[in-house]
């Protein structure tokens, strides 16, 4: 324990850089520009990023919001995660054509299939515009703050869009400390090109994600679509593939331990500079609470989902996306306690106090935290279990949706306009919430969610309205009161089937909305939230960001030579560092790469997750395996590298140090799970697809060699 700290103290007050941990924005990348040399890059700083030649931020492209995707062709050809492209994937697949299970190739531009709503955004350049922030925000007071702040955010994107039909946003660096405005060209005329079987694409399901060695090939494949002046536009039919300013070559010459990796994307979020007191909050609470909500929607759906194909091609995009969040948060519980990050952090905070004692402008800092936190404690867990709870049940959430139409319709002269628009946007969500939902397992759920927030939130919490149904209602014990509750509310609500919302919104009345049980609850618990617990959650807002921005500056200014990299945003990002095996525990070696072999070694026909499609046995039978062979003769499947990513890095390029694509970044490991609040030298891995992996499946797999055809391929 005593060399730990000293080693924390070390790298505490030397502050050098530390290759591998940083997610850096490409515009400043010319402080990392040696390091990054040293580690084996050969492009220029400004082959990375520039605003007024081709680089390679114009292959980088942001995908729908929420992954990263880079163009791999002339034709505007995008590769991505399957996991990204599942919910378009699942969206096109029914028990007629399910090309969920079985793949899809388009082998010309007509078979690619459009997807409404999909977005993508091009980077066309960032600006720092902290000055111009920070002059509009001086001498603000807390009350108007947030509407200054959004006033001057908006006066600088709306400047940076004027006349040239790009997107823009402000966003803020360094807890406030800095702001950058994002220019981006967004495009709408997304259209789905190719997607493995997902019993390749998503091989090894829930109990391999989050975890290395793996075998996974996470990826799909979409086409850019512009119109005639390569600028974008809506669907049309006769929308041409865009032509991109710079797409990326793609090197199948394979990667060696100590190679040189980048990767280029838009990680979402990491709280590296959170203080000791909010990973308490996390590890005892929230994210334990977060787990167990999660079960209860995961365990219930499956259920279902077992009993049916069609139940389960349905319902398969949202379990996914709810369980990957719940074994992330059990891993990153487990990470924190494991690797002890509390209590650095505390050691941290032991050195950061010191240093207050010939700094004490900054010495009553973290007893703010701490004294914020105390309050905040119960109320962020009711937050959670509103969030996760209340809205957990899907029947609730949907009913949420209902809020505007009865604010519209609860006036003396309801505005005809208004109503309309309300009940527009409902009528919109509508088919795509009814499609997948399914009211047997949505009673269970909605009686268990009911009961754990009933159990597990202080009394002095709950709204009134809870504590007269339980009275009402009460059975022999609490299980039985809480399935009667659901069973009422499932019997009597209009909002349960398609049709009877259909029926409601062809004559809306504010009585009936009202006295809808499904509504009703929602407004009980929600108006409860708002009245009695939000204001603390936003005093403790209030603190933890004003406080949260001097902390910041405060270590900033105390290791003055250290290059420091804001926490992840959402905004584009470069992280570098080295393909690099693992030892997990004492006397376990993990290799740096996984092969087709071992897709043959994990097959078990029993398990839904384990299936290898006979076409992939039989092309490995054969060896049949083109250009894309490793050295041995097998297939390279997926590798690790000790690169910086989070979430939102999901389909992000592996690039070499040439810039070329080598792989496509899908996952993080088990043993370092805790790497969004704590980078861990040792255990931080990215878990990416090797590229061979994904041209051979393309290639071989799937007969497309008309996509081949398309790539720039480096031998
Ligand atoms: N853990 C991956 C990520 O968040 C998603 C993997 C999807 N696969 C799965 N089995 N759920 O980027």
């Amino acid at each position: 324990m005593k060399k730990l700290f000293i080693l924390i103290a070390a790298l505490f007050t030397v502050g050098t850089t530390i290759a591998d941990e940083g997610m850096w924005l490409p515009a400043l990348l010319k402080n990392n520009y040696e390091d990054m040399q040293r580690l084996g890059l050969k492009l220029t700083a400004d082959q990375l990023y520039d605003i007024n030649h081709s680089s390679l931020k114009d292959a980088v492209v942001w995908f729908n919001g929420g992954c990263t995707s880079e163009i791999i062709s002339d034709e505007g050809l995008l590769l991505t995660n399957h996991h990204c492209g599942y919910d378009a994937i699942a969206n096109h697949s029914t028990t007629a054509d399910d090309i969920l299970d079985n793949g899809f190739w388009a082998k010309s531009y007509a078979e690619e299939k459009s997807n409404p709503g999909m977005w993508i955004s091009i980077l066309v350049r960032m600006d720092d515009v902290s000055d111009r922030v920070n002059k509009a925000l001086e001498g603000v007071d807390a009350k108007n703050m947030d509407a200054k702040r959004a006033e001057i955010f908006k006066q600088i994107e709306s400047e940076a869009t004027k006349d040239n039909g790009y997107e823009a946003m402000v966003k803020s660096m360094f807890k406030d400390n800095a702001f950058y405005v994002f220019v981006f060209e967004k495009f709408t005329d997304i259209r789905l090109v190719a997607a493995p079987p997902q019993s390749i694409g998503k091989f090894g399901g829930d109990t391999d994600n989050w975890m290395w060695p793996r075998h996974t090939a996470d990826f799909s494949m979409f086409r850019i679509y512009a119109n005639k002046d390569n600028k974008p536009a809506p669907y049309a039919a006769d929308n041409v593939p865009y032509k991109p300013k710079r797409s990326l070559a793609i090197n199948i010459k394979g990667l060696n331990e100590g190679d040189f990796t980048m990767i280029y994307g838009v990680p979402g979020r990491t709280n590296r500079y959170e203080t000791s007191f909010g990973i308490q909050l996390a590890i005892d609470k929230i994210n334990p609470a977060i787990v167990a909500l999660r079960d209860v929607r995961l365990t219930s759906w499956k259920e279902e989902m077992n009993k049916s194909d069609s139940v389960r091609l349905l319902m398969s995009s949202q379990y996914a996306k709810i369980a990957n969040y719940w074994k992330y948060y059990i891993g990153q519980t487990e990470q924190l306690k494991h690797l002890k990050v509390l209590e650095e952090k505390q050691q941290t905070e032991k050195q950061f106090t010191e240093w207050t004692k010939t700094h004490p402008e900054y010495a009553s800092l973290l007893s703010n935290f701490e004294n914020a936190y105390k309050d905040y404690n119960d109320y962020a867990l009711h937050a959670t279990y509103f969030r996760e709870g209340v809205t957990g049940s899907s029947l609730i959430a949907f009913a949420a949706s209902f809020t505007g139409l009865e604010k519209a319709l609860n006036t003396d002269k309801p505005n005809a306009d208004d109503v309309k628009k309300a009940v527009n946007a409902i009528k919109a969500a509508e088919d795509s919430f009814y499609k997948s939902f399914n009211s047997k397992s949505e009673e269970k759920i909605l009686a268990k969610l009911t009961q754990m927030f009933y159990e597990n939130i202080v009394a002095s919490q709950h709204p009134e309205y809870l504590t007269q149904l339980v009275k009402k209602n009460k059975g022999d014990n609490n299980g039985e009161t809480f399935q009667t509750i659901s069973k009422k509310i499932f019997d009597k609500s209009f909002i349960t089937t398609k049709a009877g919302s259909d029926k409601f919104l062809d004559s809306p009345s504010l009585k009936k909305l009202q006295a809808d049980p499904a509504y009703a609850y929602f407004k009980a618990f929600y108006d409860n939230y708002i009245k009695n617990i939000k204001p603390h959650i936003d005093a403790f807002n209030a603190i933890n960001n004003a406080e949260g921005k001097k902390y910041m500056k405060a270590l900033m200014e105390m290791q003055p030579t250290k290059n420091f990299y804001p926490d992840a945003n959402s905004t584009f990002r470069v992280t570098y560092g080295t393909v690099k095996a693992y030892d997990p525990k004492d006397g376990v070696h993990y290799n740096y790469y996984t092969t087709l072999s071992g897709v043959m070694e994990k097959e078990d026909p029993k398990s839904f997750e384990f299936q290898v499609p006979e076409k992939l046995k039989e092309l490995y039978k054969a060896k049949d395996f083109g250009q894309y062979a490793n050295a041995n003769g097998d297939i390279n499947t997926d590798f690790i590298s000790n690169n910086d990513i989070t979430g939102g890095n999901s389909g992000s390029p592996v690039m070499n140090g040439n810039g070329e694509l080598v792989g496509i970044a899908f996952d993080g490991n088990w043993e370092a799970m805790s790497g969004d609040i704590y980078f861990d030298q040792k255990y931080k891995r990215t878990i990416s697809c090797d590229i061979r992996y994904i041209l051979f499946l393309i290639d071989k797999f799937g007969g497309a060699t008309n996509l081949i055809n398309e790539m720039k391929i480096v031998k």
